[in-house]
């Protein structure tokens, strides 16, 4: 099967030219002005941004947290990722307490098993961490699965202590595997809690109240520390402060392989939206918490001075009706997460593009090809280079569009970004070469997205 992509023009995290591009088996075979080959499909992408295919390293599809399970599976979440220009996500697995990665890598597998229309890898989360399970990273990493996530917040659930992140670090510079961290302060968060339920604040609000910055950036210190002292790299997920930023900063001015993405969530919505009379602020309840307003800014610099080299979602949506509100008169009870995996592209062209935040190069590049290159799936995704894979977005810089739960297609009742008005929006996508998504319909096909073999010593290419 072939494809030729004509009169598009082609932005890469470093390049921006018109061109054609030639696909064959799934592959980007050639790149040149006014090809005129034969092909089973001709798209004109005049007008239109030619991009590589999204990649959303931080998703949480059919996840089960208590006694709750995230609304979109892998067939409802990968389609409205392809919506949005996503063509590849990195999933968490998780290590089954008291069990093996193994146990937990098959069990994700079969979740996406015939499920996904994108491809799709998996970050590895250790729960705890005996010397059979520091063997078995390795194992992981031969199996294509070459980052795991540890958390130092929420104690006795999946908190663990910094010798065990220690160890996870030194085990993954000898295997080329990246350590991943949730870094909120667990310990003192939980003191704060208890305290904010004694005083009777129960509303969404105080869930973020509780959760100070200083508690991501004494975590995201710690983090870097630990990684250093491991002489590892690291990569802290989901940031969201300037307090944390400015521990990322000092760290890579002092030459430290320490990476971190943020989320959309944190860029365009702040902690004042939370405190509502009506529980609205449910919504926008997930950890770490939303901040005050100014740190947005700060974040959209800290992207566009490379301290933050990825935006990924951490979709993990959770319905308002019949889960959010099972915590109505007490937030501990909040499932926490939120839905974005559609909206990445465009909130960032959007907000960052259009705003003269950041440039379009850059635009590609923490949204593609840094997270194709940290986490081992460079050059083969990330890039429009021939021999990669065609995943690629041809991307409408024009077309206007207003985000709401009434037209997306994500699995959840409601939407964080409900009226916002976004200009640019994937018009046509393709995964390997072949259409899926086109004059707004989905063409893809459950079970079409392939598992990523990752391979390791990524973050080295950044
Ligand atoms: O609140 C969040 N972020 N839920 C998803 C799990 C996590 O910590 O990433
Ligand atoms: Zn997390
Ligand atoms: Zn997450």
């Amino acid at each position: 099967m072939s494809t030729l992509i004509k009169n598009g023009r082609i932005i890469t995290s470093e390049q921006n030219y018109i061109c054609d591009i030639f696909i064959e088996n799934e592959k980007i075979t050639l790149i040149s002005e006014n090809l005129n080959m034969q092909a089973d499909t001709v798209i004109d992408a005049k007008n239109k941004y030619v991009i590589p295919g999204g990649i959303d390293v931080h998703t949480h599809l059919d996840m089960t947290s208590g006694t709750v399970t995230s609304t979109d599976d892998f067939y409802t979440g990968t389609r409205a990722a392809a919506f949005g220009g996503t063509t590849s996500i990195i999933d968490f697995a998780a290590q089954p307490k008291g069990k093996s990665f193994r146990e937990g890598l098959a069990i994700w597998k079969e979740k996406a098993k015939g499920k996904a229309t994108i491809d799709y890898g998996f970050h590895m989360t250790i729960t705890e961490l005996t010397e059979e399970r520091i063997n078995e990273m390795t194992e992981m990493v031969n199996e294509g699965v070459t980052s795991f996530k540890l958390f130092l917040a929420y104690p006795g659930v999946l908190m663990v202590d910094d010798a065990t992140i220690f160890k996870a670090m030194k085990k993954s510079v000898k295997i080329g595997a990246l350590i991943c961290m949730h870094a909120e302060n667990g310990m003192v968060i939980d003191e704060i809690v208890k305290e904010t339920v004694a005083a009777g604040n129960l509303s969404p609000v105080y869930h973020a109240l509780s959760r100070p910055t200083y508690a991501e950036a004494e975590a995201t210190h710690r983090a870097i520390a630990l990684a250093h002292m491991a002489g590892a790299p690291v990569y802290i997920v989901h940031l969201t402060c300037n307090d944390a930023l400015e521990e990322v900063a000092a760290a890579r001015a002092k030459g430290l392989p320490a990476f971190a993405e943020t989320c959309p969530q944190y860029l365009f919505h702040s902690i004042d939206e939370m405190d509502t009379p009506d529980f609205e602020g449910a919504k926008l309840v997930f950890s770490p918490p939303l901040r005050e307003k100014w740190n947005q800014e700060k974040l959209w610099l800290g992207l566009e001075q490379n301290i933050l080299q990825v935006v990924a979602t951490d979709h993990c949506p959770f319905n308002f009706k019949g889960q959010k509100d099972l915590g109505i008169n007490d937030f501990t009870k909040i499932p926490n997460g939120g839905p974005s995996i559609e909206n990445r592209l465009q909130l960032t062209f959007h907000g960052g593009v259009l705003e003269n935040r950041i440039s379009l190069n850059r635009w590609v590049e923490i949204n593609s090809t840094n997270p194709a290159k940290i986490f081992g799936m460079y050059p083969q995704k990330g890039n429009i280079s021939i021999g990669s894979d065609a995943d690629i977005v041809i991307w409408d810089p024009e077309v206007e569009h207003i985000i709401s739960a009434k037209t997306h297609h994500m699995n959840v009742d409601y939407s964080m970004y409900e009226g916002i008005k976004v200009k640019g929006n994937a018009d046509t996508v393709l995964l390997r070469g072949k259409v899926i998504v086109q004059n707004n319909e989905f063409k893809g096909i459950a079970g079409n997205g392939n598992f990523i073999k990752r391979t390791p010593f990524g973050s080295a290419f950044v």
